[in-house]
């Protein structure tokens, strides 16, 4: 059965896969757009993932804007749409508290919004943070009342780009329950690359991770041998993204999309330093001692890394019995992480490094 799909996101990493998951199902795919010229780049691209580009549609409009800049005839085409997929965010460090709460948070009630009015399903990705509760505590989040919560402290503690994601959350949970609509949340770990073919954008945390390994600056392992970076391959979660919004079973619920068998961060590092035939670092850097480091800026230049990005980095387990049992209800295969973190690296080596770097590796 073919259905009309809306997607805020879809020319970003995972939503070019999303779409081409979607449009390969043969869904309808309108996907907001802020340079709608760029359509034809994008069914290029979803074609090349597996998808097909003729289902693909543009919508000019803007996360930003008001009724998010759609024209009224786009509004009405739009009304269609039985899923709204909302992706899109401004993922970056460093971002002020109004820059992240402009497309971050009032983008996603926007989105919200537009969905609860026209009674679509809205499925939402959120962000495994979401599902780590003594973290939440301790950054100062009252979960079960958030209008409690002090949120420029909570800005200022982790950063924008994370602090916004929570509080997209909460803001978007509220809006849909006072407005009856139907929602889905899934929370993604970090993303990995296509576990086949190890297709990432560049720009995403785990490229950064293999190119500081690559120019030599990531010389100790942050953290302890308990620590990891919880991942998810890109594909698994299309899936079970996919999946999600057209299970009735799923509506009011929230999903935790990582991948329990990923390895602490110095195997992690080893698996993406091999393929490209990289020595690993052995060692380990306590993360306090990093972020202090990172506190002085020609540090965390030549480092490469930003504090908001260490915070990802932790000692916590999560519960995966929930997504397990969902993903073998809707057959879908899990892959294996520590083959899809290889191909990523090679991806990432061939496709993302420039010629200086790979040449580094080469030598
Ligand atoms: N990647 C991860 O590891 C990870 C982990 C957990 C959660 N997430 C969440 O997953 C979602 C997608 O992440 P991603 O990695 O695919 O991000 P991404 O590659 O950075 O893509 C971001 C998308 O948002 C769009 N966007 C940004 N600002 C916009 C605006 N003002 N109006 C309209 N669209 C706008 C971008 O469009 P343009 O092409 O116009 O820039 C792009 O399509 C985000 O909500 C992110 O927080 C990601």
């Amino acid at each position: 059965m073919s259905v009309e799909c809306f997607v805020t996101g879809g020319t970003g990493f995972i939503g070019q896969h999303l779409v081409a998951n979607l449009s390969a199902k043969g869904h309808t795919v309108r996907v907001l757009m802020r340079r709608p010229k760029r359509l034809a780049a994008l069914r290029e691209q979803v074609a090349h993932l597996g998808g097909d580009a003729s289902r693909v549609f543009a919508v000019a409009g803007d996360l930003e804007q008001d009724n998010l800049g759609l024209s009224l005839a786009d509004r009405e085409v739009l009304r269609q749409a039985k899923v709204v997929f909302h992706l899109g965010a401004h993922f970056a460090w460093g971002l002020s508290l109004e820059q992240a709460r402009a497309v971050n948070v009032e983008g996603a009630k926007r989105v919200a919004l537009l969905a609860a009015e026209q009674n679509s399903r809205l499925v939402m990705i959120g962000g495994y943070m979401l599902k780590n509760h003594e973290h939440l505590q301790r950054i100062g989040i009252v979960p079960h009342n958030p209008p409690l919560t002090d949120w420029p402290a909570v800005y200022r503690r982790v950063g924008s780009y994370e602090a916004s994601k929570l509080e997209a959350h909460f803001a978007t949970l509220a809006l849909m329950s006072a407005k009856g609509g139907e929602m889905t949340v899934i929370h993604p770990s970090t993303v990995c690359g296509h576990s086949r073919t190890g297709h990432i954008l560049d720009g995403q945390p785990l490229v950064a991770l293999i190119r500081n390994l690559v120019q030599g600056k990531l010389t100790a392992v942050p953290g302890t041998a308990e620590h990891w970076l919880p991942m998810v391959t890109v594909d698994y979660l299309v899936e079970l993204v996919a999946a999600s919004a057209f299970d009735p079973a799923m509506a009011g619920q929230e999903l935790l999309a990582l991948d329990a068998q990923t390895p602490n961060l110095r195997e992690l590092l080893a698996e993406v330093a091999q393929p490209i035939g990289l020595k690993s670092p052995k060692h380990y850097i306590p993360l306090r001692l990093l972020k202090w480091l990172l506190r002085i800026p020609p540090v965390a230049r030549f480092l490469n890394t930003d504090v908001e990005a260490l915070d990802f980095i932790q000692i916590t387990r999560f519960d995966t019995a929930a997504v397990e049992q969902f993903a073998n209800r809707h057959g879908i295969a899990k892959p294996d992480i520590r083959q899809s973190l290889r191909h990523t690296a090679t991806f990432v080596h061939s496709y993302c490094l420039g010629k200086e770097e790979a040449l580094i590796v080469g030598q």
